[in-house]
């Protein structure tokens, strides 16, 4: 599975996709730029969520609002005295790491040992296996089980209380060593705040410290009253934003898993105060829904119920996909009270509550949040995609086909069309249909190399169509339609391709 992450990795810089920031002056740490087929594919996923949250929900509306914030939103937030990551140095490698993340790494070592019992026994029991049955009662399961319920139980605790001398304690006593020097030489654990500071205007007086968001959501709540009043909202209602974060993460090893500057999908649902662990299942319902409707298998797919719940949250539960380097968080969905509002309204002074004329009584009101990385959704949606398949070419070769079944309507190039040959005004007939359908879909022209080697390149790019241009075009106006996930083909009509390709890529 490592390996299948490293070529996708690989895949992703070969084809435009990804690319490391800064990449000739060596790189920048846990950066990453978008290429030609990635800055499409992202757009997409945007365009997917903004269209599922805003356009086909009456009581969501949209902002956009700006990165530099005042300094004293992220004090009323509690980010800047609660937006830390616990952090331990290895003293003979000198690397740092999460104190954390090494301990979660260790849980998963656990989940690991049950996971390969179980799978054991399936192969030698078939048919017959109760894996409930045998993970109650197996020896071996229930070692670890209990190894991994000690050390969770400690773990949370110890998050609970800001206990950084029982962190570092807890990884002393799992012998958990630096994967670089393989040592158990380790510094205290101490705090470190994740938000990016620089400096807005020079006056005499100085200039004024600010943050880079850690979030957009704050956008948000400081423009609740702004969208509430102007736009006439009737509580519940919600407001979503797409726009860029920064955190200055440490660990810096998973691709775009996690960066230093991505992207977050957020929304913040007001509802009334009471009611706000039923729109925190309806949104997880929703939210999963969403997820799933991509067709990349519901048992990829899992939440997982927060233990140590953020400062400012009542529940929490993550949306989970099983990636190549197991089951990790896509999404976050938050009951987050009235935390927010109610910090903004006491650290500016200015009453931020909703007249709600069904109880006839005012009040501040609570939030659930729906939060999802733009950048990882990507990894997510590659990592579903990527595929290589054992083919056998018409001279009898064995051959692998590397390609990418992205969901149509997220493919960043939806068709190519590919003249047979150059000559004899194929070519030009191939611009011709091009032009026609340009406005509609993101369109590729190729004419080099043979027309097998142009299908590989569009597979392994996603592209769900591929169009041959040949000499019975220019009798008949057909072409033939080359369809990526079954490879067959047809014969169709050059005036029938708008609605072929529309009905298969449309949202
Ligand atoms: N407003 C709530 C919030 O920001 P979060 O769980 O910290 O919650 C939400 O982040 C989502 O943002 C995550 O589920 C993940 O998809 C994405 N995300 C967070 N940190 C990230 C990072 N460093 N790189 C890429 N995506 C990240």
């Amino acid at each position: 599975q490592e390996d299948v992450f490293k070529k996708l990795v690989a895949h992703c810089k070969e084809y435009g996709f990804v690319f490391q920031s800064s990449e000739i002056y060596d790189g920048l740490g846990a950066v990453y730029d978008y290429g030609q087929n990635g800055v499409e594919l992202k757009n997409n996923i945007k365009k997917y969520w903004w269209d599922s949250m805003v356009l086909l929900h009456e009581n969501v509306v949209g902002i956009d609002s700006a990165i530099f914030m005042h300094p004293t939103i992220w004090k009323a937030s509690g980010h800047v005295d609660a937006f830390n990551d616990p952090l331990i140095d290895n003293k003979d490698s000198k690397k740092r790491y999460r104190a954390d993340v090494l301990i979660e790494e260790q849980l998963a070592k656990y989940e690991d040992k049950i996971e390969k019992e179980v799978e054991k026994a399936k192969k030698r029991f078939g048919e017959s296996f109760d894996e409930k049955q045998f993970k109650e009662t197996n020896g071996r399961v229930l070692e670890y089980q209990a190894k991994w319920d000690e050390l969770q139980g400690r773990f949370v605790k110890a998050l609970n209380d800001s206990n950084l001398e029982e962190l570092k304690q807890i990884i002393i006593d799992q012998e958990i060593v630096c994967p670089i020097s393989g040592t158990r030489n380790w510094t205290d654990v101490r705090q470190f705040n994740l938000m990016f500071s620089t400096e807005m205007g020079s006056t005499a007086d100085g200039a004024l410290k600010i943050y880079l968001r850690p979030e957009t959501a704050q956008g948000i709540f400081v423009n609740y009253l702004n969208v509430q009043k102007t736009g006439r909202m009737k509580i519940p209602f919600g407001i979503a934003q797409i726009g860029k974060a920064f955190r200055n993460e440490i660990v810096a090893r998973q691709f775009i898993f996690r960066m230093r500057e991505f992207e977050q999908m957020e929304l913040q649902f007001f509802v009334r105060p009471g009611s706000e662990l039923e729109w925190f299942q309806k949104w997880k319902q929703t939210r999963m829904a969403w997820h799933q409707a991509l067709g990349f298998g519901q048992e990829n797919y899992r939440f997982h119920e927060h233990d140590k719940l953020a400062h400012y949250a009542n529940a929490a539960v993550d949306v989970e996909y099983r990636f190549p380097f197991g089951f990790k968080e896509v999404e976050g969905i938050h009951s987050r009270t009235d935390f927010d509002l109610s910090q903004h309204q006491q650290y500016s002074g200015k009453k931020i509550t909703y007249f709600d004329p069904e109880l006839n009584e005012s009040y501040v009101p609570f939030v659930v949040e729906t939060s999802i990385g733009v950048d990882r959704m990507f990894l997510q949606i590659m990592a579903a995609s990527y595929a290589e398949e054992e083919m056998t070419s018409e001279d009898g070769k064995k051959d692998i086909r590397v390609v990418l079944r992205i969901p149509a309507p997220l493919a960043p190039v939806k068709l190519a069309v590919l003249p047979l040959m150059k000559k004899d005004g194929l070519a030009e007939k191939a611009r011709e249909i091009i032009d026609d359908l340009k406005f509609d879909f993101n369109c590729q022209y190729d004419e080099k190399d043979s027309i097998g080697k142009r299908y590989r390149r569009q597979d392994a790019i996603g592209t769900p169509f591929c169009v041959t241009v040949d000499h019975v075009t220019l009798e008949d106006g057909t072409v033939t339609i080359r369809y990526r996930d079954t490879m067959l083909q047809d014969r169709v009509k050059i005036s029938d391709l708008k609605s072929i390709i529309s009905g298969e890529v449309s949202m």
